[in-house]
């Protein structure tokens, strides 16, 4: 990708532009609003599941660092600031926004990066080889573990780069990393997810939206860190919170380390 910005990148909806709107925020424009209202349309609960899936960002970064004294982190497709993930605990020493969207890594330059030890890169998780290269990613300390958040960004790769990501991940991830991954799955309201898919497409965009199983076959190779059965993000770390039709993710959450036991 070259850089600045795309000819038409204010004329047509980004996805990161989208999940701002739907989630109450202001840095969108009237092609994000307009296609916005049509999502709604198919799928009312969709701010509601933007939401939990964005509250769930700061609870990761706790669990890393509490369980895991995890202290420097890569947020894959990190996506446009909002309150709440400009929330990282201080014992996140070292923090490292991507994005392939030239907005997101403008802002996340101008405000996040005023934090110390924060830095944006802008890079597309289609070329892994030259994302982990890229200075921010590989100053980090690979003699240390690593954590790295791939929230909801999984379904707006194709079946065919999701594979490359996470064995990219895997082999570069240093022992005792750790990897979370929230992804909208079809084993909820897949009537509504099939229409979202088809509306993204209409709109140029990959939507992929995953079964389960689908989940669990992409991270096969990784070790689980968390047993029984697959929990939605909602529910995720929620020992009493019963799935029911309030349960708004639409969306597994998954932690898992790069080691070798399957699923
Ligand atoms: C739905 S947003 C999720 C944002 C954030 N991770 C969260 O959970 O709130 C998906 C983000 O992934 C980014 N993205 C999509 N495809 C990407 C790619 N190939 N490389 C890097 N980022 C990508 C989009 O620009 C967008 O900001």
């Amino acid at each position: 990708m070259t850089s600045g910005f795309p000819d038409d990148y204010f004329m047509r909806p980004t996805v990161a532009r989208l999940q701002d709107h739907l989630d109450g925020g202001t840095d969108n424009y009237g092609p994000d609003r307009d296609f916005a209202r049509d999502l709604v349309a198919a799928a009312p609960w969709l701010p509601a599941s933007v939401r939990v899936n964005r509250a769930h960002g700061p609870r990761v970064l706790s669990f890393f660092t509490r369980e895991y004294s995890i202290d420097q982190v890569i947020d894959l497709g990190c996506g446009l600031p909002h309150d709440d993930n400009r929330d990282v605990p201080d014992d996140v020493r070292r923090m490292v926004y991507v994005d392939s969207d030239p907005g997101v890594e403008a802002h996340a330059r101008m405000i996040l990066a005023e934090r110390h030890g924060t830095a944006s890169l802008r890079a597309d998780l289609e070329d892994m080889p030259a994302l982990l290269a890229a200075g921010p990613v590989a100053r980090l300390d690979r003699g240390r573990p690593i954590g790295v958040l791939l929230h909801d960004v999984l379904p707006w790769l194709g079946d065919e780069t999701v594979p490359t990501v996470l064995a990219a991940l895997r082999s570069w991830l240093p022992a005792g990393s750790v990897l979370s991954v929230t992804h909208a799955t079809t084993d909820m309201a897949s009537e509504a997810m099939t229409a979202l898919t088809r509306l993204y497409e209409g709109a140029g965009i990959v939507f992929r939206p995953r079964s389960g199983q689908q989940i669990r076959d992409l991270l096969t190779s990784w070790a689980p860190l968390e047993t029984g059965e697959l929990r939605t993000t909602a529910a995720w770390r929620h020992p009493t919170h019963v799935h029911s039709r309030f349960d708004h993710s639409h969306a597994y959450a998954i932690i898992a380390s790069p080691g070798g036991r399957t699923l």
